[in-house]
């Protein structure tokens, strides 16, 4: 079963109610999403591996630590997760950028798959999946499904919100996976937002309701 990591710093923490309160408008949403992504890759980044590298400084030859060149692939699920991909590029400029388009069909809450532009070279990549909201686990689930069709493998999943009912859903569809949150909310409602959320993440970045 993949881990979940709860990021539980302060200023994380302190962010994210800015980012809920109902008040916040387009401009400052999408700032702070564009903050906690990065301090969030900061930390889901921890684990990458390094070798041994030997360099020169200006007072003499140094054994230094870097990236093993383990290459790095950003997969923003549409619309929301776009929100996330400055910030994380931010902290890692060299990775590459994929986009799966998925929405959830607002009567069944299914989702439904509209594209998928991948980088060629995604089964030798670290894979973030990432997308503002985890409700039903529906939309991750099924973008997962997509990466892996196309040889995706190292996989993790990245979001700022999740409800337990998609934490459990995503474990289950994909217990290799990786789930990294800012915050673990109660549940969702008979719409399935999660409670007590943010509302609707893809409207309020990008100001379409
Ligand atoms: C939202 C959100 C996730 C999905 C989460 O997208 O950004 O992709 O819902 O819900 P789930 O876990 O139940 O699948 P939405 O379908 O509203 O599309 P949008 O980003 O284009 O607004
Ligand atoms: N999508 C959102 O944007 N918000 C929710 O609460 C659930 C799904």
């Amino acid at each position: 079963m993949g881990n979940v990591y709860v990021f539980d710093h302060p200023l994380i923490q302190h962010k994210m109610a800015i980012l809920r309160d109902k008040n916040t408008g387009t401009k400052d949403f999408r700032e702070l999403t564009k903050e906690i992504s990065m301090m969030m890759t900061y930390e889901a980044t921890r684990n990458l591996p390094l070798k041994d590298v030997e360099i020169e400084t200006p007072i003499r030859k140094a054994k230094v630590r870097m990236l093993k060149g383990e290459d790095i692939a950003i997969v923003p699920i549409l619309r929301a997760g776009l929100g996330m991909v400055e910030g994380m590029q931010a902290i890692v400029p060299n990775a590459k950028v994929g986009h799966i388009g998925v929405y959830r069909d607002p009567d069944t809450h299914k989702p439904i798959e509209y594209y998928c532009k991948l980088p060629s070279d995604i089964a030798s990549r670290q894979v973030f999946v990432v997308d503002p909201m985890l409700a039903t686990g529906g939309s991750a689930a099924a973008s997962i499904d997509f990466i892996k069709e196309r040889g995706g493998k190292n996989i993790i999943f990245m979001c700022l919100i999740a409800a337990p009912e998609g934490i459990e859903f995503l474990q289950n569809r994909h217990p290799d996976v990786d789930i990294f949150i800012a915050a673990k909310d109660s549940h969702l409602n008979e719409h399935a937002y999660i409670v007590p959320g943010l509302g609707d993440a893809g409207d309020r970045l990008f100001g379409t309701k």
